[in-house]
């Protein structure tokens, strides 16, 4: 069902606010308390947020909704990311099949909404889409600091940590969200892992050194080292390779192997990112949870 906030919301400071929060279906009784941290209350039927504590998570249930394919999980997960969108942020712009529809989203509430917020694209394929959905856009160098990134993520475990580089455009993922205030990460469940590491994990290197790097890597990789592409190379926005590194679940301490595998030489950027994201807009079969990270910029 479909919720909505009670109207007696008591604000607390900006953009921030405690509030009954009710199901209007007329078989549900659920009522929640809720701390809304990203409603803007001049722009209507943005989502409100259901909140509860766990240990190190704050759990928040934007909305529930049965969802049946992955496509539509994503959807979802990329729509309901813009709640943490406000006017005049400048915000990095992620890469891949989810954050498509944040950049969607955001598109329309240019058009629709008159948002009025400037982009900074992580890949060729995202500053395409957002150059033909009318967004705005900068570069990293002209617009640094940016209020927030949003961007996909290929694994991420319960300290927030991340795998990326499904779509090879880790560099500069890493590059826009170390420059941002915050980081939020859209994602279906099937991304939540407890152990980072079923997902290959990315490196861009460079074109010349692939064959050394991966000899280098396999003295401490578990399982095989893949140059993305094979014998036809996939190459990345900045002319570089990606291998793919099989770690399994065996990625305890993401920190030190970055660390470990960034010292090797001809490895431009390691797919692993430690302490950037503070939240996750998870899509599940049930619905869609924002996961803020406690302690976090956003929390
Ligand atoms: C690109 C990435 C993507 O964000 C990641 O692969 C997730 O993509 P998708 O949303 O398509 O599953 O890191 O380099």
């Amino acid at each position: 069902p479909d919720l909505r906030l009670a109207p007696d919301h008591l604000h607390r400071g900006e953009g921030t606010f405690l509030s009954v929060v009710h199901c209007q279906q007329p078989s549900c009784s659920l009522t929640f308390t809720a701390r809304c941290t990203n409603m803007n209350p001049s722009v209507p039927n943005r989502p409100c947020f259901l909140a509860s504590k766990s240990e190190s998570i704050i759990h928040i249930l934007s909305h529930r909704r049965y969802m049946n394919t992955v496509e539509e999980l994503k959807r979802e997960a990329g729509k309901t990311a813009c709640s943490f969108v406000r006017d005049g942020m400048k915000i990095g712009l992620g890469t891949g099949s989810t954050i498509k529809y944040t950049v969607i989203e955001i598109g329309r509430m240019i058009s629709e909404e008159g948002l009025e917020v400037i982009g900074v694209p992580t890949s060729e394929a995202t500053k395409e889409l957002a150059e033909s959905l009318g967004i705005p856009l900068s570069t990293i160098e002209k617009a640094s600091p940016l209020d927030i990134t949003i961007d996909g993520a290929d694994e991420f475990d319960p300290d927030f940590q991340l795998i990326k580089g499904g779509g090879g455009a880790l560099t500069r993922e890493k590059r826009v969200a170390a420059k941002s205030e915050a980081m939020v990460v859209v994602a279906d469940d099937r991304k939540q892992v407890t152990t980072l590491g079923a997902f290959d994990l990315p490196l861009e290197v460079g074109k010349n050194d692939w064959q050394r790097v991966s000899a280098e890597l396999q003295e401490f990789c578990p399982g095989q080292v893949n140059l993305r592409g094979g014998n036809s190379p996939y190459v990345t926005d900045n002319d570089g390779y990606i291998l793919d590194c099989q770690f399994g679940s065996t990625i305890t301490d993401p920190a030190s192997l970055e660390n470990q595998i960034k010292s090797i030489e001809g490895v431009v950027e390691v797919g692993l990112f430690i302490d950037m994201c503070d939240a996750v807009v998870m899509a599940s079969p049930s619905g869609v949870s924002t996961l803020l990270k406690q302690g976090g910029r956003l929390d």
